[in-house]
């Protein structure tokens, strides 16, 4: 087989990439290493940038998107008992997009298939070669056979764990990694949403998050040991814990229910450079990870994917590759700065099983500058929504 790029990871950055590109007339093949059931499984987040919605748009699979996805205006902020918003409208003029990370893949999912596009399922031992030479070919193994796909480009969207980054020699690659002495628990109920924005709460019994994907569909964190396991925490033990970290107005206010999904995700932050390696690219998780506390996960991947995009159209239809030869540049240094908003989330919020006394007061006075500083609230905002790509 033949194509001009291939993508491994059929996750929203790379249907994501593929969707634009296929409409530019640039042909790609899409290799994924589960099913379709198994990607549209995981629960992920839910809060998009208005960058990633334009390209959604861009792509031509706005339409769900625009119909169902709930525009937010602004964040609560929870400290002890005390609250405050951040108003994202009146501080920027901008504001975030409420849809599930689960529907936009759903959506990219039925795009591709509407259009014919080449989304290869259970394919196996993915492997990368030749991507420093000039004609780079990936092969994989599937019902027992295997096969080969000659290209161009290869977009590594794999994913923390996938090959793509692997690939990259190490005298090449250099990593930077924070672990953070703490997971979050999530939990997804078919519940009405305790507040119309998000309440990221922190407390003296750590950090809690109350979110939402529609009218009857929340979804609750609560900051945890990295030794629980879902097992250790029944729904009951869930709720109770998550009404002891939020202020009271919604601890009375929250209406429980029975969990439809319960998972623990460690919390990293993380990045390698460069994220391009000859004719391979790196995008979304497969080149760095943020802790969830800034919302920042998939809207970095969809900063990546238009830094790709961009180039690669530019590359085929004008034959210029500054794009492409200054995507690593670019695409690192918006991430460095998602990395540094989430980060400081994180530390604002959180506690940490070293924290002292004095490391208290200045959590407190952060916490108290945010809720006192217009220019503090601006920042905030600023790169809540997202920071201009
Ligand atoms: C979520 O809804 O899953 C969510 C929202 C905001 C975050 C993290 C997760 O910062």
């Amino acid at each position: 087989m033949r194509t001009q790029v291939v993508i491994i990871g059929g996750g929203p950055s790379g249907l994501l990439l593929s969707q634009l590109l296929h409409r530019k007339g640039i042909d790609t093949v899409v290799l994924e290493r589960k099913t379709r059931d198994y990607v549209l499984g995981r629960i992920r987040a839910g809060i998009l940038e208005v960058g990633f919605v334009d390209l959604m748009r861009e792509a031509g699979v706005g339409a769900r998107l625009d119909r169902e996805s709930h525009i937010h205006d602004g964040t609560v902020i929870a400290y002890e008992d005390q609250e405050f918003r951040i108003d994202f409208k009146e501080m920027t003029g901008s504001h975030v997009v409420v849809y599930g990370q689960t529907e936009v893949t759903r959506d990219l999912y039925d795009a591709r298939a509407a259009m014919d596009g080449k989304v290869v399922f259970n394919a196996e031992g993915v492997t990368i070669h030749e991507a420093d030479g000039d004609a780079p070919y990936v092969t994989y193994e599937k019902d027992g056979s295997t096969h080969r796909i000659d290209c161009e480009f290869i977009a590594g969207c794999d994913g923390f764990h996938g090959v793509s980054r692997q690939t990259i020699p190490l005298d090449v690659r250099r990593e930077y990694e924070k672990l953070y002495p703490f997971g979050w628990l999530g939990v997804l109920s078919e519940t009405p949403p305790v507040h119309d924005e998000l309440i990221y709460s922190g407390s003296e019994r750590g950090f809690a998050l109350c979110s939402m994907r529609n009218e009857n569909l929340s979804r609750y964190y609560v900051q945890c040991s990295l030794s629980d396991t879902p097992e250790d925490w029944s729904d009951d033990a869930f709720w109770t814990e998550l009404k002891r970290r939020i202020p009271g107005k919604y601890a009375e206010a929250l209406v429980t229910g029975a969990s439809i999904e319960k998972s623990i995700a460690p919390l990293r932050s993380f990045v390698t450079e460069p994220m391009r390696w000859g004719r391979l690219f790196l995008c979304g998780d497969a080149a760095h990870i943020v802790p969830p506390t800034g919302a920042k996960g998939l809207n970095t991947a969809a900063s990546d994917v238009h830094y790709l995009y961009n180039g690669l159209v530019q590359h085929y239809h004008d034959g210029d590759s500054h794009g492409i030869d200054t995507y690593s540049e670019k695409a690192l240094a918006r991430i460095w700065k998602a990395e540094r908003f989430s980060w400081t989330t994180t530390n604002l919020l959180h506690r940490f099983p070293d924290q002292s006394e004095f490391d208290l007061k200045m959590q407190l006075a952060d916490v108290n500058f945010l809720r006192d500083n217009v220019n503090a609230q601006k920042v905030f905002a600023e790169n809540y929504i997202g920071l201009p790509y």
